[in-house]
């Protein structure tokens, strides 16, 4: 490709082409290749600094291979956010030298989580945020706001603030201070000037952060990197960007409710899938330490509700399922789903359709997560059978009970993982009864827990149990 002829890049994984495609011929997405200028500048690397291992300060030099045995070992010093919900999916606070990408819809609370963030970690160590997207008068208002009355200058003076961006400046101020952790607020807004292309493309989007990595990985900064979030719900710029850092996570909610998830979708230094739960107040995000009786509906006994305990990452979680089955007036019933996939809601109907010989097929189905739960794992299946069938024959589930269990196509109650943990969360909760895949070897446990054990090895047997009367007769 000459200096100045066109290129397209995809907006999702990189891969270049000199002809236009509808489809990116290298990660399939649609529609997600733009017009770029001047590959040769695009492409070329400027500051070819090679990348030291972290915690190396010796400069460049040609480094030679030891044996793993001869490789020290520093423990992991993690730097504490304040947040205990934010440490804990980071894999217990943030490791030095890390590179962290924030990802979320627009207006969820990003810039916000992390100047609460900047706050709590500028009373032990100097912590530079660059805003790229505000004015330096803009984020002191938030700070403002954010500062709780009780609250005196604690964390002011270790926070510096630049409202800047270009790369150049921004590398420049790094180096300077030399802070312990820097958060970058947005990597999308940051601009390098020595490429043609606009700040936010793919090809920005990489450098920068190359740049800013190549620099944290030599001065042992964290990094905190706020991402957008595209249309579909993919983390803006090139998927190489999720490739680079150590590890991503995304900050998602609902609009209207004021509760906000904070999920690890990567971590090179803990978990994935553990789940921090914050609430948007007037004063900033606060931590909800019982997340559980977010997600119970509380509104008493309800004909079509179950509840059933999910498991995100390490911590068990209480949630309500509602289903609303009636008579359908269409030529194929309506099935919804929110919170749950759809396809996994009609793999239930026919299962209960086939084993229990309920007509579902001649009734619309409605179901709903309370709180605006997005519950993936299959040991909801059994909750969302028992809500299904509660509201089909308009019974209410005894109160105080918890339904946990994958359910088979055979129509088999299937084991899920971590049950003890959910029973305990369960007893914790004040629930008194389980129903539970059989053979779970859990009932010393649930004695102890004061539940009552209601293990059962097919649907109907489940559904029985947890109803207290056979659904399927007439
Ligand atoms: N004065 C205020 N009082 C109460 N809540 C506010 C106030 N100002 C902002 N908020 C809350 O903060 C949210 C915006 O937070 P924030 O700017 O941190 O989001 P963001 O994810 O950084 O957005 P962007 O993508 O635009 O950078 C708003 O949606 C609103 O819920
Ligand atoms: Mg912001």
């Amino acid at each position: 490709m000459g200096r100045s002829t066109p290129f397209y890049a995809c907006q999702s994984c990189g891969a270049q082409s000199r002809q236009f495609f509808g489809r990116c011929p290298g990660c399939g997405s649609w529609n997600s290749l733009v017009e770029q200028s001047n590959p040769a500048a695009d492409g070329r690397r400027r500051r070819a600094v090679p990348v030291p291992a972290v915690g190396d300060h010796s400069g460049p030099r040609a480094r030679r291979s030891e044996p793993i045995q001869s490789v020290g070992e520093r423990p992991l010093q993690r730097l504490s956010s304040g947040f205990p919900e934010l440490d804990r999916v980071l894999g217990g606070g943030l490791v030095p030298g890390s590179l962290v990408l924030v990802g979320g819809d627009p207006g969820i609370g990003k810039s916000t989580l992390l100047l609460q963030s900047a706050r709590a970690l500028a009373a032990d160590c100097s912590v530079l945020y660059v805003s790229a997207e505000e004015s330096a008068q803009q984020v002191k208002l938030r700070w403002r706001r954010l500062q709780q009355p009780a609250e005196g200058g604690p964390g002011e003076e270790g926070l510096q603030l630049l409202a800047e961006t270009d790369l150049e400046l921004v590398l420049q101020e790094l180096e300077a201070l030399r802070p312990a952790v820097a958060i970058i607020d947005s990597i999308q807004a940051l601009h390098d000037a020595e490429l043609n292309s606009a700040p936010g493309s793919v090809s920005q989007v990489r450098e920068c952060a190359a740049a800013l990595q190549r620099l944290a990985k030599r001065q042992d900064m964290a990094l905190l990197l706020v991402g957008h979030v595209t249309k579909e719900g993919m983390l803006a710029g090139p998927k190489v960007l999720e490739h680079l850092v150590d590890a991503v996570l995304t900050f998602e909610g609902d609009r209207f409710a004021s509760h906000r998830l904070l999920r690890a979708v990567k971590n090179r230094f803990g978990a994935t899938h553990e789940l921090g739960v914050f609430e948007m107040r007037d004063r900033g995000l606060a931590e909800v330490t019982n997340p559980s009786e977010l997600f119970l509906g509380g509104e008493g006994p309800c004909a079509g509700t179950a509840t059933i305990v999910a498991c995100e990452g390490t911590r068990p979680l209480l949630v309500d399922l509602q289903a609303l089955v009636s008579t359908t007036s269409y030529a194929s019933p309506r099935r919804t789903a929110t919170g749950i996939g759809i396809n996994r809601l009609h793999q239930i109907l026919a299962v209960l359709e086939k084993h229990m010989g309920l007509p579902l097929s001649r009734f619309d189905c409605y179901l709903a997560v309370a709180g605006g739960l997005e519950v993936e794992e299959p040991a909801a299946d059994l909750g969302v059978a028992a809500a299904v069938v509660a509201s089909y024959r308009d019974l209410i589930l005894p109160a105080g009970t918890v339904l946990v269990g994958e359910l088979g196509l055979g129509g088999q109650i299937r084991s899920v993982a971590q049950l003890e943990l959910r029973l305990q969360e369960a007893a914790r909760l004040g629930f008194r009864r389980a129903v539970v895949p059989r053979s779970s070897g859990l009932a010393p446990v649930a004695a102890a827990l004061g539940l009552e054990l209601l293990e059962a090895g097919g649907v109907a047997e489940a559904l029985v149990a947890a109803l207290g009367v056979d659904p399927s007769a007439d």
